[in-house]
């Protein structure tokens, strides 16, 4: 797909490139503020928070190591179900470690509440995490997520990691699909 077709697909820009990365910059310098001098473990989210992870990571002050996993939801269709199968597992130990999951998305919650009391029951010293998107009218499960990007209306979005049917995750702003994508 080209480059003019894919920005004609989307309906409209929520969030721009340079908002995306003026917000991650102001994140990165608040994460860096909790976590300096700590044992600290990035751990991104396949396949949704590459874009997140790349660019968040790169505007902390300092270094910190990370790690990937990867999991899908059974259930039906593009509803999550909160029951969740790991794909691709950590290939660090976390013990002791403080762990930020950094996430493209937090949609009903029940991803990340599962992720995150599976990483908790491996005795790290914390797990903390930050999104880039949230949707509080469509959360499912309460869920305390220390940093958020943006919060968003309840649609559908794509870009800057987000996917439909795995298209779309390369665009840097993040935006709404217009509806003849869908039919
Ligand atoms: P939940 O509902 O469990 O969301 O918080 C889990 C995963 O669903 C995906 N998701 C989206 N993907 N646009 C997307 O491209 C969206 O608007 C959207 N909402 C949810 C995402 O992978 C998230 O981690
Ligand atoms: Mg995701």
């Amino acid at each position: 797909m080209d480059a003019a077709h894919m920005g004609a697909d989307l309906e409209k820009v929520l969030i721009t490139e340079d908002e995306i990365r003026a917000r991650l910059q102001e994140l990165a310098a608040e994460i860096w503020a909790e976590y300096d001098g700590k044992d600290l473990l990035l751990v991104g989210v396949l396949k949704g928070a590459v874009m997140v992870m790349a660019d968040l990571s790169r505007a902390l002050p300092g270094t910190a190591p990370m790690d990937w996993m990867a999991v899908s939801s059974y259930g039906s269709g593009t509803k999550s179900s909160g029951v969740v199968r790991i794909l691709k597992d950590l290939d660090t130990d976390i013990t002791g470690k403080h762990v930020l999951i950094v996430e493209d998305i937090v949609d009903s919650g029940l991803t990340l509440s599962w992720i995150k009391s599976n990483l908790e029951s491996r005795n790290p010293a914390s797990v903390e995490i930050c999104t880039l998107l949230r949707k509080p009218e469509a959360a499912k499960v309460e869920i305390d997520v220390k940093w958020v990007g943006f919060d968003i209306p309840n649609e559908f979005v794509v870009g800057y990691g987000l996917d439909y049917a795995e298209q779309y995750r390369n665009l840097r702003d993040v935006g709404t699909l217009a509806p003849h994508v869908y039919s």
